[in-house]
């Protein structure tokens, strides 16, 4: 690709031109793209059903832009190497002639086992070569993927597959992680006993454990591969059809399946990685996010391997066997951007800088932050121990939603600052509202981040229900994409993204609905009625904070405690596990009946000195009670 942006007046540049006749610079960065046929148009949309359709009528298919496109010159050079969680077990290196012959494999395989064009996937597997070449083949075959993170528990997946209404499901049979061997295949089957539209079930052998295989249901990965053809001919596509579907929480109910479609998806997700991680050809590049979230989708696999990168997939955690094994990684594979979340550095910034003395680091060139806002201290840790004080660090704010990063520092280019995701990139308009929805201009201001124009990686829909992504993100703000994000431009025109404005919180870089976590806790027989909030936490960015009130009537407090947490564990998965219980007596509440999350969360903050004027509540003696019961 040849849109690099290579200096900060080339990007000033940029920007006004994508702003003044978006058009124009989209037509060009989509150029550079292998079509079967061109758009008719670059973009329709108007925000108010909403309906937004980018490269108007183009054909094409995302797999021969990734394979294809590469295997002429490039055919031999790595597309992926995958460093599996037993730094002893030996690395796998797939070329991209490699990676092409085994998507077209699989990718005959599915259509063998009956998957046809439209039809949904789950992809609930580790993090292993096997995931991103299950994608692509869904993506060759012009089937729809839904990537669920394996960490997920039976009956999140089972409220995936339902809602998509899948006829495959991907997976594994356990998975390795650190020192724990976990189970995949049997959340599978448990899942499986409250769906009912899954046809077949591949399962990749990873752990050797044992597990149950279903007769006619279950295939093994390597027999149904077994004698299938290296050609497959990419299914054509139009740049509007679904690419892939990925469930995301919001304020409300159960999690949604946000939709991304293939033709604009393709095109930002590649221009926006070649720019914020200036990606040369040869570098390594690694991203330590797995490919259930979107940072898998559009920064391991489809990004990178759009532009003809090496993409580095790591299948374990950085704290096993030792917290040095990032930093072992980036010397073994001698990687030139690294991307990470907060809440990793801050757990490593932890142990000191001890774990990374034995290593030089000195290949990195680019390190970014994706995930959550980035405190100073951790930006200062990672700026001065990792990229000892000579790699740019790539602040990258955006969304599920926004299938793309939004606002970043381009690296080398943007001059940084801390916490500070600074400026958009070219053919992103931000703008900042107030409660009024009046848009606050020049800098020095601060308010709720909206975006007024269309771009291109935008989610279509939510899947099944598209009134519903109309209510959430273009209700509020009429004529505005919300993001759900607060903000502030300081005075040099930098954006420092705030945090949440509405009740989803981000725990560990994981988003989650406090409504979500309620819903588990109230399934708890003995829980009356619950509360959940986030609350600032050292390594995790925010923790849960659940009050609960409960019939305690045969258990003592630690048991319901203990009850509580298994309970959501199983309903949603551990990461949405509560760090802080409080049984209370009541829930603050307003006349109208509506629970006072604003006093709940100054509670759990710590912050009882300013908890405003109580006395309006249906019953304010609760909040003593609360204050003098909490942590
Ligand atoms: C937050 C992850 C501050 C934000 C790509 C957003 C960030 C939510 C940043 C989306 C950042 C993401 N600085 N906050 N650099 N990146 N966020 O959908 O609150 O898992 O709305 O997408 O994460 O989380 P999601």
């Amino acid at each position: 690709m040849s849109n690099k942006i290579q200096t900060l007046s080339g990007y000033i540049y940029e920007y006004q031109r994508s702003v003044q006749d978006p058009e124009h610079f989209w037509s060009r960065v989509a150029d550079s793209f292998f079509w079967h046929k061109r758009w008719d148009k670059v973009v329709e949309w108007n925000f108010e059903e909403p309906r937004v359709e980018w490269f108007k009528n183009a054909k094409f298919n995302i797999t021969e832009n990734i394979l294809e496109r590469h295997l002429f010159i490039m055919g031999d050079k790595p597309a992926i190497i995958w460093e599996p969680n037993d730094p002893d077990e030996p690395h796998v290196t797939l070329t991209y002639q490699q990676l092409h012959d085994e998507v077209c494999r699989f990718a005959n395989a599915m259509k063998a086992q009956g998957i046809q064009k439209g039809d949904r996937v789950i992809i609930y597997i580790p993090m292993v070569p096997e995931a991103a070449i299950a994608m692509l083949a869904c993506a060759r075959i012009g089937a729809v993927h839904s990537v669920v993170f394996a960490g997920f528990s039976a009956n999140s997946l089972s409220d995936r597959i339902n809602d998509c209404q899948a006829k495959m499901v991907i997976t594994s049979d356990g998975n390795f992680r650190g020192s724990k061997k976990i189970d995949v295949k049997s959340v599978v089957d448990e899942a499986l006993e409250t769906t009912s539209s899954i046809e077949k079930v591949i399962v990749l052998k990873r752990t050797g454990q044992e597990i149950d295989m279903k007769d006619g249901r279950d295939i093994w990965w390597h027999d149904v591969i077994e004698g299938m053809s290296k050609v497959n001919k990419a299914e054509l596509m139009d740049a509007e059809d679904m690419l892939f579907i990925l469930y995301t929480s919001g304020s409300t109910g159960k999690p949604k399946g946000v939709v991304h479609t293939c033709g604009g998806y393709m095109v930002y997700t590649a221009y926006s990685f070649q720019n914020v991680f200036q990606y040369n050809h040869g570098d390594v590049y690694w991203c330590t996010a797995d490919v259930g979230w979107i940072t898998g989708h559009s920064y391991i696999v489809y990004g990178p391997l759009l532009c003809g990168a090496t993409t580095l997939m790591f299948e374990g955690v950085p704290t096993f066997p030792d917290p040095g094994r990032f930093w072992a990684i980036c010397d073994k594979h001698q990687v030139n951007q690294f991307y990470t979340a907060p809440t990793a550095i801050r757990a490593l910034q932890a142990y000191g800088t001890g774990p990374l003395e034995p290593y030089k680091l000195n290949s990195l060139r680019v390190i970014g932050s994706v995930g959550e806002p980035i405190n100073e201290e951790a930006w200062h840790w990672y700026h001065d121990h990792v990229g000892k004080g000579r790699c740019p660090i790539v602040d990258t704010w955006w969304q599920t939603e926004t299938g793309g990063i939004l606002i970043s520092p381009i690296a080398g280019v943007t001059p940084t600052k801390p916490s500070y995701a600074t400026l958009p990139m070219p053919g992103i308009q931000p703008v900042i509202l107030d409660n009024d929805g009046k848009e606050l201009t020049g800098n020095s201001v601060e308010g709720n981040l909206c975006i007024k124009y269309p771009w291109p990686s935008m989610l279509r829909t939510t899947y099944g229900d598209h009134e519903r992504c109309r209510q959430t993100y273009f209700s509020s703000f009429k004529g505005y994409y919300f993001t759900g994000d607060g903000v502030k431009r300081d005075e040099d025109g930098y954006y420092r993204i705030l945090g949440r404005v509405d009740d989803v919180i981000n725990v560990s870089g994981h988003r989650m609905g406090t409504a979500e976590v309620e819903n588990a806790i109230n399934e708890h027989p003995k829980v009356i009625e619950s509360a959940v909030v986030g609350y600032p936490h050292d390594i995790k960015g925010q923790g849960i904070y659940a009050y609960v009130i409960c019939d305690m009537e045969g258990r003592t407090e630690e048991n319901l405690k203990a009850e509580i947490r298994e309970t959501v564990n199983k309903i949603i998965g551990p990461i949405a596990k509560p760090d802080k219980i409080q049984i209370v007596p009541g829930l603050p509440k307003t006349r109208s009946g509506k629970i006072m999350r604003r006093i709940l969360r100054k509670i759990a903050t710590g912050e009882t000195s300013s908890l405003g004027d109580t006395s309006t509540l249906l019953n304010p003696e609760v909040v003593e009670a609360i204050i003098e019961g909490a942590f």
